[in-house]
């Protein structure tokens, strides 16, 4: 294969550009011109196409966001955008695609690959980590980084105050960020959509740690069970006694450098994406498990359901008993 395109799509997650350096320098070395896709599949229907060369990546390893853009595209979802699509690809003479994206953009993938043939391979970017094939996407150690250290910063000021701060985080319907945030930053109640929200067993909670003199308190609420102002007004409307301030954190978590963890992902599933398109693959998407690289089939990995870690979470409620 000669050349390779690569694109990045839907919400943008600190690694992908790590794995962005990696798919054009590693396409470079197998003798590849590797073309860079601006602005995600928009970019894709529209022509928004350059060449790149080894300096085109330069210093972007580490940064968060994407030096290629993204984007949400509606009309990649229709049969007039895909068709576009697939026109810039043969214009260009691109014969292998590699898409860095979440769950959606995996969708799009598997139509350009099923439907009209294109080589296609799949980078797992979005901070949710909610892709069931693989142990960790690009952007969830960052943004679950961002989350811990904020919740440090908060606890500092509800502590002094004996107060109770509520933080919402992102995931869409993934609970992992809470989850994964929530306990390593010791909050004494996390809420994730898998088990649920029950304001019985959160005001129990409360008033355990109260009981055992504690006075300030940190629930870490992920954005799919509810909002950050339910859960204080809830609390609040139980316990009225109780001092309560509620934080969503929002777009901060998609952003700031990647942690080492996201740059090693980027540049090791950039280069096997590289390897995969140079040996004639396709329709494959990449992952970690074990903390080994590997290649699987796109149908079947996205056909797996996600287990939900059961094991952190009774950690993290056995633990935040005070
Ligand atoms: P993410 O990739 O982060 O999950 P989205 O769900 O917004 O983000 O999907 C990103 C883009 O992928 C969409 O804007 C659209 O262009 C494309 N996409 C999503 N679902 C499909 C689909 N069923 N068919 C074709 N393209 C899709
Ligand atoms: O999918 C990544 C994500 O950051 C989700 O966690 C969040 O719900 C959503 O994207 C936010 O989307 P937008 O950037 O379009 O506001």
């Amino acid at each position: 294969m000669k050349k390779i395109g690569v694109l990045t799509s839907g919400g943008d997650s600190q690694g992908m550009n790590a794995a962005v350096y990696a798919v054009v320098r590693y396409g470079i070395e197998h003798g590849m011109q590797v073309y860079l896709i601006h602005s995600g599949y928009q970019g894709l229907i529209d022509g928004k196409v350059t060449q790149a060369d080894a300096k085109s990546v330069e210093d972007i390893i580490h940064r968060g966001g994407t030096v290629i853009q993204t984007a949400r595209c509606p009309d990649m979802k229709t049969e007039e955008g895909q068709k576009k699509a697939v026109n810039t690809l043969k214009r260009y003479g691109i014969e292998g695609l590699v898409v860095i994206g979440g769950d959606g953009s995996f969708q799009g993938a598997k139509v350009l690959s099923t439907k009209y043939g294109v080589k296609t391979i799949g980078i797992p970017g979005t901070i949710d980590n909610d892709l069931a094939y693989t142990d960790f996407t690009l952007g969830f150690d960052s943004a679950t980084t961002v989350v811990i250290n904020s919740v440090q910063m908060l606890r500092d000021t509800m502590a002094c105050n004996g107060r109770t701060c509520v933080v919402e985080v992102m995931g869409r319907h993934c609970g992992d960020i809470a989850l994964y945030g929530g306990l390593a930053s010791g909050a004494e109640v996390v809420i994730v959509p898998e088990v649920g929200y029950d304001i019985d067993e959160t005001v129990a909670r409360l008033k355990a740690n109260a009981a055992h003199g504690k006075t300030d308190n940190i629930i870490v609420v992920a954005e799919g069970v509810c909002s950050a102002e339910k859960v204080a007004a809830d609390v609040k409307e139980r316990l009225p006694e109780m001092e309560i301030r509620s934080l969503t954190l929002g777009h901060i978590q998609r952003g700031g450098n990647a942690t080492l963890q996201d740059r090693l992902l980027g540049i090791r599933m950039g280069a096997l994406a590289v390897e995969c398109l140079a040996c004639g693959k396709t329709d494959r998407v990449i992952g970690i498990k074990d903390n080994a690289v590997f290649d699987d089939d796109m149908l079947e990995a996205l056909a797996k359901t996600k287990r939900f870690n059961t094991e952190l979470y009774r950690l993290a409620n056995k633990l935040s008993q005070y």
